[in-house]
């Protein structure tokens, strides 16, 4: 069933707005400033894809690229036995779902490079349900080579990136930090959102720190683009770009359990 398109975040409004959750097949990126919840946020999907589908799971393994080593597996299990307590007090459970989440440290693009072909072969055997890489601009940041050389291997990677989500159908999520939003500081982009009574465009910010890492052309591979922002104390998710949604912003609370609404 979950081939139909969506997976749901459990975030009730935001799954609401995206039609469902998460779209399989294309690329969603979450956007936000150090420490507002990205990383929280992939955990919990990964946490998720891993569950039995009678739990909401996908019932798969997933591929988690954590390129900063900001993946926590006490994190993980802390939020599995808070959120679905019947299956992480069993400790063999809990082992077997935590099992199901591949976690690669790739330290530079290169090495990243190489495990994509394993990942492929992963993705083809149909074990894999989810892929995530936290982050992207991390992952390329550590190369040194300039102008058009460097636009090309980026360009190469953005596309194989996106071609492993097309046809596997998988939900391909990754994440990218922006600098705290100052708004001098912030490149002003628009992006169009198409919907059945015509074309929305939505001015988003978007870091030009992050057009600089990885060009435009990154920004333009991104189906659905989640922004993770602070305001007054409050902690928000916005769809700043979607095929289908308006721009909508959802609050969100971090909690033992994890993220939610
Ligand atoms: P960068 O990776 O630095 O870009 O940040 P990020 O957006 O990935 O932030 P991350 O997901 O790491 O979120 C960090 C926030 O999550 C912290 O400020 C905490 O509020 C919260 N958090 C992290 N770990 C825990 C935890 O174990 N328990 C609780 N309750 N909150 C946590």
């Amino acid at each position: 069933e979950h081939l139909r398109g969506h997976f749901p975040t459990g975030l009730k409004g935001l799954d609401a707005a995206l039609s469902g959750g998460i779209p399989f097949g294309v690329l969603t990126e979450l956007v936000g400033p150090a420490g507002i919840g990205k990383t929280q946020l992939c955990l919990k999907l990964s946490l998720l894809a891993s569950l039995p589908t009678n739990f909401g799971g996908l019932d798969g393994r997933v591929i988690y690229i954590d390129v900063e080593s900001k993946f926590s597996s006490r994190r993980l299990l802390e939020i599995g036995l808070r959120s679905f307590p019947e299956i992480f007090q069993m400790k063999a459970m809990a082992q077997e779902m935590a099992g199901r989440i591949l976690v690669l440290r790739p330290t530079s693009l290169s090495e990243f490079t190489q495990s994509l072909e394993q990942i492929k072969v992963s993705l083809l055997q149909n074990q894999v349900k989810m892929l995530v890489i936290d982050s992207m601009a991390a992952l390329v940041s550590g190369e040194h080579e300039q102008g058009n050389c460097r636009q090309q291997t980026l360009s190469w990677h953005i596309s194989f990136i996106k071609s492993l989500a097309e046809f596997s159908r998988i939900p391909v999520v990754v994440t990218n930090q922006v600098r705290s939003h100052n708004h001098d500081d912030a490149s002003r982009y628009s992006f169009q959102v198409q919907r059945r009574d015509g074309t929305l465009e939505i001015p988003i910010r978007y870091d030009s720190h992050l057009i600089a890492a990885l060009g435009i052309h990154w920004a333009h591979a991104v189906t659905t683009r989640l922004v993770l922002e602070a305001k007054s104390g409050q902690r928000f998710i916005k769809v700043a770009k979607s095929p289908i949604s308006p721009p909508l912003a959802f609050p969100f609370h971090i909690t033992s359990s994890g993220i939610s609404l």
